[in-house]
């Protein structure tokens, strides 16, 4: 399973809402809100809206929130869904929403047209932008707009994934692992919970994963630990909840957290890599307008002290 098909079936409704102190409500939807006027809400029509690379549908709750119709439809690579909280939102609103998951949005289908208006939120920057924007332009309706916000390369998103992908520390991933392994082949042998402290290696083995803890969890700080591997080493520690289960679920914990560690390593370096700066923006606009879009602007957004992302308006 690819890196964000795993992260979306855990549930999440937004990748980066974590970050900031009221998820995609704070500054996401203030900027979003800003630009109300523009979005073509028309009295008695309702906004043809395309969210591409949209995740779990993570701006449905924006769309919910205009308390106007509208026709959704999220399109993204990865095989999202949307979870069940926004689903039940999304149906007692005047909306309808459709998810169209394994589809990338270079190959954007042919009922995606007549478009008022596409949204991405730190979306369009991992697909082919060329691609992506030309083939967009085409779909939208005479007057429709492109809202997006883009990775931003001084952003705090960016310089937490750097963070993180400077703080996997593969070598003790592995060890967790084997240590993890190790008590599973010694319950296997001795048979029973209770007879696990009789086994040298799987006593070993338990003491190691109290050094993790220490190494990683006891007295760490957000600011100072190392919080991927806090969490991991975290997450780890759950093992010793299943203990008393079937010994195929212990397996796929193992395997599970090894993979989720991965996962989150790639989808962090591919954050890193598609973050934009100023050159990059500038250079992207003036692409966009050689494809036909006009109106094309680009601005830093912050919030207090922080940098968010890039927007990126224009008209098709
Ligand atoms: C950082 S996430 C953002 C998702 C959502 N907009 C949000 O903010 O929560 C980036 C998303 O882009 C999707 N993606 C990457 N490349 C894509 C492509 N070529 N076509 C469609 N989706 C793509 C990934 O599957 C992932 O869900």
């Amino acid at each position: 399973m690819d890196a964000w098909s795993r992260f979306w079936r855990q549930g999440h409704t937004t990748t980066f809402g974590d970050y900031f102190e009221e998820g995609y409500a704070g500054p996401v939807k203030d900027w979003l809100e800003s630009l109300r006027s523009t979005l073509g809400l028309v009295e008695d029509g309702s906004l043809r809206v395309v969210e591409l690379c949209c995740g779990n549908g993570s701006l449905v709750p924006f769309l919910v929130s205009l308390s106007h119709p509208f026709v959704y439809t999220g399109v993204d690579a990865a095989n999202v869904s949307l979870p069940s909280m926004v689903r039940d939102a999304a149906t007692h609103s005047q909306g309808s929403v459709e998810m169209l998951p394994n589809t990338p949005v270079e190959q954007l289908p042919e009922s995606i047209t007549g478009v008022d208006c596409c949204l991405s939120i730190y979306g369009i920057e991992y697909s082919e932008l060329q691609i992506t924007l030309s083939r967009m332009r085409e779909r939208m309706s005479a007057d429709g707009r492109l809202f997006a916000l883009l990775h931003h390369q001084d952003s705090i998103v960016a310089r937490m994934s750097r963070r993180a992908v400077s703080e996997f520390h593969a070598r003790d991933i592995g060890l967790v692992e084997d240590a993890l392994s190790t008590i599973q082949g010694a319950l296997q042998r001795v048979g029973s919970v209770s007879a696990l402290k009789t086994d040298p290696q799987s006593e070993q083995a338990r003491k190691f994963m109290n050094g993790m803890a220490n190494k990683y969890i006891k007295g760490a700080t957000l600011k100072a630990g190392n919080a991927f591997m806090a969490d991991h080493v975290l997450a780890a520690l759950r093992f010793f909840k299943l203990l008393g289960e079937k010994p195929r679920v212990r397996e796929q914990f193992i395997s599970d957290l090894r993979e989720e560690a991965n996962a989150a390593l790639e989808r962090h370096q591919q954050m890193v890599a598609v973050a934009k700066d100023a050159s990059d923006m500038q250079n992207l606009t003036t692409t966009m307008a050689a494809m036909g879009w006009s109106e094309v602007e680009t601005q830093e957004l912050t919030d207090k002290d922080d940098i968010i992302g890039w927007t990126l308006t224009a008209k098709a």
